[in-house]
């Protein structure tokens, strides 16, 4: 079966399950389709959403450091899983290029379509870079990586996309990256922090209502993919962010009752008025729990870099060192 075909299998079944459930759900992972990735751009350029400007600004202000860290020894692989377009990486690149640091970046998107906007835009930028993007998810390259790789490598992860884990998954998912990784190797991961909650809580619940309509975009794409006849405009986006648990939960609410035939999928989902889709979490995070997380991953925190305002931080793990 293609990548392609495996995925909206999964894309189905998963929509299947959501939508029976009680009460429901349906991941934000399937959100992401060309138009999907759009709106995420928006939210990106959103005066809101902090995440991106105090990330760039991490990248910024800690290029030169970063760039001693990651070419300590010699030749290396830089492996961005989820690159999108690159922006705050375009920072890192730039400073290792310009320095002549021996390195290969490897793009890891689940989107060809991205990969290749991201390598043409690259060629412009920095036409030495040696780039080779792959297309896939993060796990079936990294396995690839592992196996035919032999230089150092460092893996990174931008923008808190760990945030759309639960804990448990969050530390499944720091495991595998471990797994792949050996002794020389970093992992470079961005956690957004808990602060004022109504900054969070705005963050995620945008003046201009970009944030509806990517939550929105999964909606319309059932209705495209699986022949279903949601009426998108009768759902609100609704944003609850928990400064106890540090998680933040997007819901999509039908304001009014209906009936929503997928007839791809022989089903029919009922709403009340009122009844809620449970879409996204967008996890906060804080020293204690990231020490906590890399600790029942096997990592071990190596660096702290936070941008001046103190709303984001990235953090360099290693794999956790034997005793001797
Ligand atoms: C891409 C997962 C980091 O949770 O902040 C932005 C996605 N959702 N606004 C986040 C998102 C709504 C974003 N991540």
């Amino acid at each position: 079966m293609t990548k392609k075909a495996t995925f909206q299998l999964e894309f189905e079944n998963h929509v299947k399950e959501g939508l029976t459930a009680f009460p429901k759900y349906l991941s934000s992972k399937y959100i992401y389709d060309e138009r999907g990735d759009e709106l995420f751009q928006q939210i990106m350029a959103l005066p809101e959403y902090y995440l991106t400007q105090a990330e760039y600004n991490i990248m910024n202000q800690h290029k030169s450091e970063l760039r001693e860290l990651f070419s300590a020894q010699g030749a290396f692989d830089l492996i961005e899983l989820g690159a999108g377009d690159g922006k705050k990486t375009k920072v890192l690149l730039k400073e290792l290029a310009e320095n002549k640091v021996n390195f290969t970046y490897i793009p890891v998107d689940i989107s060809q379509h991205a990969i290749d906007d991201l390598s043409n835009s690259l060629t412009e930028l920095l036409p030495h870079l040696e780039v080779k993007g792959e297309q896939g998810t993060y796990f079936k390259v990294l396995e690839r990586l592992a196996t035919y790789n032999t230089r150092p490598k460092v893996i990174i992860v931008l923008g808190s996309n760990i945030g759309n884990l639960q804990h448990p998954q969050a530390i499944d998912f720091l495991k595998k990256l471990k797994e792949v990784m050996s002794c020389e190797d970093f992992l470079f991961m961005g956690f957004d922090q808990k602060k004022d909650p109504l900054t969070i809580q705005n963050a995620y619940a945008d003046s201009q209502g970009v944030t509806q309509e990517f939550n929105r975009n999964l909606l319309h794409r059932i209705n495209k993919e699986m022949d279903a006849n949601f009426p998108v405009e009768q759902f609100e986006h609704w944003e609850s962010y928990d400064p106890e648990t540090g998680t933040a939960k997007s819901y999509l609410i039908a304001t009014e009752p209906c009936e929503v035939i997928l007839k791809k999928l022989d089903i029919t989902a009922s709403f009340k008025k009122w009844e809620t889709i449970h879409c996204e979490i967008s996890q906060k995070y804080d020293d204690d729990i990231v020490e906590w997380l890399a600790k029942e991953s096997g990592l071990e925190i190596a660096n702290i870099f936070e941008d001046e305002d103190k709303m984001f931080k990235d953090y360099v793990f290693e794999i956790k060192k034997i005793p001797s």
